[in-house]
């Protein structure tokens, strides 16, 4: 029996909100410290909400053998003129199925490359208490500008949040590999 497909990395767009919504609403109820937003409120958004997401961030996502989504990773740039030089990394979320196997860089690495032709700094933040986060940042070669004490409250517990930010314009392609934002086939 042949081995089964290599992990996919596209960017998503509005057909696939089906599987977008449902691994995005996976992280928020999974990993409440890792993200802002809420489960709660995000679960209860009607599926154009989730359509114009996709249609104004850059989020690639990685479809395993099977094509069933097991991670993404976003961007929003500014569309505000006095920053739209900026971008926002948000949403990087994988699948406990799936960790571990390098997912999250090329996605992360896929978003960045992208983003490089529309904006020339990326911005993030990330608890300060998330090591595999934060080391998949560095590793992507984010640097820390600042900490926000008592950044974010759950359940009446505060947790402050490093400020991580990267060089769009220095951003380059690993040299000899493929590069991870071009076209997929049937991607449109
Ligand atoms: C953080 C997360 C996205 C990493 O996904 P992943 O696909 O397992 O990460 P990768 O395999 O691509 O790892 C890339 C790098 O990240 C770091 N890393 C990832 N997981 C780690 C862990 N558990 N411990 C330490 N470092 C880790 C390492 O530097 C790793 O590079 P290496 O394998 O060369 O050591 C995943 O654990 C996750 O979804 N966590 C919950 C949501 C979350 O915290 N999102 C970030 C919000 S800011």
């Amino acid at each position: 029996m042949p081995d089964p497909a290599p992990n996919a990395i596209r960017r998503l767009v509005s057909l696939d909100v089906a599987c977008f919504r449902e691994l995005r609403l996976e992280g928020l109820k999974t990993c409440p410290q890792a993200f802002g937003a809420m489960w709660e409120d995000e679960r209860a958004k009607p599926t154009e909400w989730f359509v114009e997401r996709l249609e104004r961030n850059i989020i690639f996502g990685a479809l395993d053998a099977w094509q069933n989504l097991v991670g993404m990773a976003a961007l929003f740039p500014s569309d505000a003129p006095k920053t739209r030089h900026k971008g926002i990394v948000w949403g990087v979320f994988v699948s406990p199925r799936a960790r571990r196997a390098g997912l999250a860089a090329k996605l992360l690495d896929a978003v960045l490359t992208d983003a490089a032709q529309v904006v020339e700094e990326a911005r993030l933040t990330v608890g300060t208490s998330n090591a595999g986060a934060i080391g998949l940042y560095r590793r992507a070669g984010f640097t820390q500008y600042g900490q926000e004490p008592r950044a974010v409250q759950l359940d009446g517990v505060y947790y402050d949040e490093y400020l991580m930010g990267l060089r769009l314009t220095d951003y380059n392609r690993p040299s000899g590999r493929r590069a991870l934002s071009d076209p997929m086939p049937g991607a449109t």
